[in-house]
């Protein structure tokens, strides 16, 4: 079915169509600096298609809450756990419901654990349920930013994680991302370069403007042309929008954003006791406590999780004493069990780019499945063992000094950096090549050669390694520690399956 939207005025003054159905197939990225019209634009395309496809707003600003009066929107707040905030995501799309996610009040950090909690909620909806929704995404260079900022690298991670699933791979599952900055500069590449539609508004500066002209494929003296466009005024250019750049002017809008531009008002006259009015405390005040919105505690959802898996959810149909009693099993017997599911998870190609707390809620669930009695390992020491059998260590080498103190050495190392040590490690104890960037950017999660290079760089920095090559230009990372190094190998190798391989 063809629906084409009325977004507004064309140059010729004919209406600029959007046409709905390509648009779930290709995406499409808003750009245009502070106040060129980005949210109103978002509003409109909202409120012509909310008839016709299932929305969701990922709203900074809580902006976009007065959809609810007019479309039937429902406002989510996201002040909730991580799991709540999953399960309302799912059932949003079991239930086919246009909602809101409203992030106002969060601070930066909480925002992005909770876009990507939801998101991520949305993106692991059963097959069943992969209808098209449009999922807006307002000032989405704060949930994929292309620099790490002020927020822990975790909370970065999840956040840029969600929204590249949302752009890349969400099309299959029904998600089709519509995603609005003001900086296109700040935007991750990657997540950028999965809209097929552009909406370009007014932009100042040259890098943004050389970033756009980029991705339109225009020339970079062309793109000047977004330096003088008014506010409400993009050129909109890809398959549901136009063949060639067209200038348009956004339409009108129903509802009203909570937030609008400032307006200059007159000042009041200036009253005759200002000094009074502005020094004499209100009695009051000094009983008053100051109050300040508090960030909540950090939301431990891997702790509930593990909570929830000591316990055996008692359902409700079942009597107590039908329930199967959990034998205790022998120590070496329940070792086994574990440490199978462990080598289950991790044999899937897909879990090395998952992230830990992805794979330890597997984890749990696959314990609990096989009845694995006693209290699961916390996420810590899950994320141990996981690099553990990452590094692909032989039971013959488990049991060597050299390697006790491969493991001694890595204490010091952090939860998320202990993978990559550990693979590094077991090539020096076993005296084999050293890992290529791509194999060491595997193990870290990341398709990035450079990333991985900027890793070794780090632990040479924390005195843990030292980094040289041959005279025939191969690495050798050297464990002084240890007094192991690794053989030499080719950085520049391919992402073999195991070390050795990656190195020839
Ligand atoms: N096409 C338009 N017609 C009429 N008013 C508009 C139009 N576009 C924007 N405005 C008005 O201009 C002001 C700024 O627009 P808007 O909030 O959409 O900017 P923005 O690009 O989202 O800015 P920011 O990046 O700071 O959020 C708003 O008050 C909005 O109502
Ligand atoms: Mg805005």
């Amino acid at each position: 079915m063809q629906v084409g939207i009325d977004m507004g005025l064309a140059t010729g003054g004919s209406s600029a169509t959007l046409d709905i159905e390509e648009l779930l197939a290709t995406r499409l990225l808003v750009q245009g600096n502070s106040g060129s019209g980005k949210s109103h634009l978002l509003r409109r395309l909202l409120e012509q298609s909310a008839q016709w496809v299932q929305q969701v707003i990922i709203d900074p600003e809580g902006d976009f809450v007065t959809l609810s009066d007019k479309f039937g929107h429902v406002v989510v707040d996201g002040e909730r756990t991580e799991a709540e905030l999953a399960g309302i995501a799912n059932r949003i799309r079991q239930h086919r419901v246009s909602c809101v996610l409203t992030l106002e009040g969060l601070d930066v950090e909480q925002q992005m654990r909770a876009a990507a909690a939801f998101l991520n909620g949305m993106f692991d909806a059963d097959r069943e349920f992969w209808y098209p929704v449009l999922v807006v995404v307002d000032e989405a260079q704060m949930f994929a930013p292309s620099v790490a900022g002020d927020v822990s690298e975790d909370a970065r991670k999840m956040s840029l994680g969600a929204m590249t699933n949302l752009m890349c791979r969400g099309r299959k599952r029904g998600l089709a991302g519509v995603i609005a900055t003001q900086r296109l500069a700040k935007l991750a590449k990657n997540v950028a370069a999965e809209a097929s539609n552009f909406l370009m508004g007014r932009t100042f500066l040259d890098i943004d403007m050389a970033r756009a002209a980029d991705l339109l494929g225009m020339d970079r003296r062309q793109a000047e042309m977004f330096r003088d466009l008014k506010r409400g005024n993009f050129v909109a250019l890809g398959p549901a929008l136009s063949r060639r750049p067209l200038p348009i002017q956004i339409g009108t809008v129903e509802t009203s954003a909570r937030s609008s531009s400032p307006k200059l008002m007159p000042l009041p006259d200036a009253p005759q006791d200002v000094e009074d009015l502005i020094f004499t405390p209100d009695p009051e005040e000094f009983q008053r406590p100051i109050v300040r919105r508090t960030p909540p505690a950090p939301r431990p959802t891997t702790d509930i999780l593990a909570e929830l898996s000591r316990s055996a959810p008692a359902a409700t149909s079942v009597q107590p004493e039908a329930r199967v009693p959990q034998p205790e099993l022998p120590a070496e017997e329940r070792e086994a069990r574990v440490a199978a599911v462990l080598t289950e998870i991790l044999d899937d190609p897909g879990s090395a780019f998952r992230t830990d707390s992805v794979l330890y809620q597997e984890f749990l669930v696959r314990l609990r499945m096989r009845r694995v009695p006693g209290s699961p390992m916390p996420l810590g020491e899950f994320r141990r063992r996981v690099a553990i059998v990452r590094s692909g260590v032989d039971a013959e080498t488990a049991a060597t000094e050299a390697w006790a103190a491969a493991l001694a050495l890595s204490s010091g190392v952090s939860d998320d950096l202990q993978g990559v040590f550990l693979m590094l490690a077991k090539a020096a104890v076993c005296g084999e090549p050293c890992p290529s960037d791509a194999r060491i950017a595997r193990a870290y999660g990341t398709h990035s050669a450079r990333r991985a290079r900027r890793l070794l760089g780090y632990f040479e920095e924390q005195g843990i390694v030292v980094v040289h090559t041959d005279f025939s230009g191969k690495r050798i990372v050297a464990f002084p520690d240890m007094n192991s190094q690794t053989a030499p190998g080719d950085a520049n190798g391919p992402d073999g399956g195991d070390t050795r391989e990656a190195a020839e």
